[in-house]
């Protein structure tokens, strides 16, 4: 599952732990030349350092303001001189019945979930269609297929990265891009703790610790996506553990 890999240069946003991180560990073993972007810096470079990699290769950044993703895709390319694959995984996940009204966490998780996306296309864009190749893995859920009471706004972001996904596909035949969508179930991250409301965060806290399978799961399908040949193209992928009902 390594064919393919060796030598891309890959950009991962919310890599400073989870799902990104372990993408990140995959990517680097296969010879990628990954760049991790978040917030958290002193996790990134953590990070960089395990994988023996150059300090540049952790950039700080919010997904949610269009410049600084700009910014992240920007210094890959001068670090590398191209851009392979745009990984969109920065995200969140504060579930909560809609009567809690807990406004600033609608805003937040828009903001990452939708827009951090959106961001990182217009940021990838321009260099893949300049290249004629180019690879979006955006991260969705099963929350982007299925719909629960308590999840109205995740469902809402993460059935948009798909709608949004499939018109990129659609849009961008020309220039020979790939675009792909992940759509994992319970996986083990730190993704239970941005459930802020009381009640719904000890019930998700507790499932995720009987239900979630590994982050390595979640590598091996970006793997397998990046691997296939380039006239191959990974449009949907949707996994969950085996125990998993939802
Ligand atoms: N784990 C699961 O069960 C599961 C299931 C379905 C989908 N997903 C999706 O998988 C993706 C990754 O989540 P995870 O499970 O790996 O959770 P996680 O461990 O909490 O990681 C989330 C990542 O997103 C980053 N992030 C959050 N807000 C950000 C912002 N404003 N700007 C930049 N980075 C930001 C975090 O970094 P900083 O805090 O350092 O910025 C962190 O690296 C998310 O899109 C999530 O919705 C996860």
């Amino acid at each position: 599952m390594s064919e393919n890999i060796k030598d891309k240069v890959v950009v991962i946003t919310g890599a400073s732990s989870g799902l990104g991180a372990e993408t990140a560990r995959h990517l680097a073993k296969a010879g990628a030349r990954v760049v991790l972007g978040a917030r958290r810096l002193d996790r990134l470079q953590a990070l960089a350092t395990e994988l023996g990699l150059a300090k540049d290769a952790a950039f700080q950044v919010d997904v949610t303001d269009r410049e600084q993703v700009k910014a992240l895709v920007d210094h890959a390319v001068r670090l590398h001189g191209r851009i392979d694959v745009m990984i969109n995984n920065a995200g969140l996940m504060p579930l909560a019945p809609l009567e809690m009204l807990r406004f600033d966490e609608w805003d937040q998780c828009i903001d990452v979930n939708i827009k951090g996306v959106l961001w990182g296309i217009a940021a990838a864009l321009p260099h893949f269609k300049a290249q004629k190749s180019g690879q979006f893995i955006n991260v969705s859920s099963v929350a982007g297929h299925t719909i629960s009471a308590g999840g109205a706004i995740y469902s809402a972001t993460k059935y948009s990265v798909r709608v949004i996904s499939e018109a990129l596909r659609k849009e961008v035949k020309p220039y020979g891009i790939r675009t792909t969508v992940l759509s994992p179930g319970a996986v083990d991250t730190e993704l239970p703790g941005s459930v802020g409301a009381p009640g719904v965060n000890e019930a998700i806290a507790d499932y995720y610790q009987h239900n979630a399978i590994p982050a390595s799961s979640f590598a091996r399908c970006v793997l397998f996506a990046m691997s296939q040949p380039e006239d191959v193209d990974i449009n949907e992928i949707l996994f969950r553990p085996t125990v998993q009902e939802l």
